[in-house]
């Protein structure tokens, strides 16, 4: 059974959604994935995550060919990028989005960073937009502690329903603060390149890694995959732009890593001791 994440508002999503990042910028890899997002869908993978920045809107139009007919059965999230976070910017950005996604509404909207409009102003074209109906629910991405702090001090800010940061085996910084910030405040955490971005040799040529993938029987991505949702708390969105991998990361939401193996992950790739500042990529 893939493991749920609760929102805020009580709506259940699985724990392994799909990235987007990149994808639609090589028309040669174009058909795969399109089939991988689809084969995802399939698999239970409906949380799908892109942004307007994302090869400038190439990603969200091949999100739209992708999702075709299928609107409903997916969890839609884009991302406003900060130089268009100022009120009505984000009104006409997220209007953009929406048509370069064919659809009339996201299941989530994101701020992709912090610039320099005040965080009230951004919440406030957030707050307009889920009035008419153009999105169900918004968070942020790449906010550290500190950011979130001063969210929640913000009019409305507590309707924030996710915070979309880096994390992954070789990035854990965000276990000493942000995960219990996010933890008591009942906000799951979203993690980006849960993978680090697949080519960390840090990971993949791992002994205690590779010793759990022929314990599991799973591959050594399939282990740092399962390993970004263990808690429950966080929702990971891997990207796959093959259809293989996205079965891979589908089977990964079923891993449960005994407590001994967490353990021994903890010895390779250790957890903080002290705030490190938010990682981004
Ligand atoms: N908010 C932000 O600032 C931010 C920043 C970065 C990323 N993101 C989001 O997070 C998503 C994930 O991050 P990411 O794309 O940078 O990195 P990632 O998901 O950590 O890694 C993607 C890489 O892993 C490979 N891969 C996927 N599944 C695999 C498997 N089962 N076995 C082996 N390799 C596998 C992919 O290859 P193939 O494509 O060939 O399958 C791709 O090369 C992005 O796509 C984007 O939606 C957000």
């Amino acid at each position: 059974m893939m493991k749920m994440i609760k929102l805020p508002d009580g709506t259940e999503i699985p724990a392994i959604g799909q990235g987007t990042w990149n994808m639609g910028d090589d028309e040669s890899r174009r058909h795969d994935e399109i089939q991988a997002l689809r084969t995802g869908i399939d698999q239970g993978l409906f949380v799908i995550d892109t942004a307007e920045m994302y090869g400038k809107g190439r990603s969200e139009c091949l999100v739209r060919e992708a999702i075709i007919n299928r609107r409903d059965e997916v969890f839609l999230v884009s991302k406003v990028l900060p130089s268009n976070a100022a009120y009505e910017d984000v009104l006409e950005a997220c209007n953009r989005s929406l048509e370069r996604l064919g659809t009339d509404y996201l299941d989530m909207y994101l701020l992709h960073w912090r610039g320099a409009v005040p965080l009230a102003e951004t919440v406030a074209a957030f707050e307009q937009l889920k009035e008419v109906g153009k999105i169900k629910r918004w968070g942020v991405s790449n906010f550290d502690t500190d950011d979130m702090e001063e969210l929640w001090n913000v009019e409305n800010g507590k309707n924030c329903a996710t915070n979309q940061v880096l994390y992954n085996l070789t990035a854990r910084g965000i276990e000493y603060d942000l995960i219990p910030w996010h933890q008591e405040k009942r906000v799951p955490i979203m993690a980006y390149c849960p993978l680090a971005q697949g080519d960390r040799q840090e990971i993949l040529q791992n002994g205690a890694v590779r010793d759990l993938a022929k314990k599991y029987e799973v591959s050594v991505s399939q282990i740092a995959l399962a390993w970004t949702v263990q808690t429950g708390q966080v929702l990971s969105i891997p990207k796959a732009g093959q259809a293989a991998h996205v079965i891979e990361n589908a089977e990964a939401g079923n891993l449960i890593l005994s407590k001994e193996d967490l353990a021994k992950l903890n010895k390779e790739f250790p957890p903080p001791t002290s705030k490190v500042p938010l990682e981004v990529v």
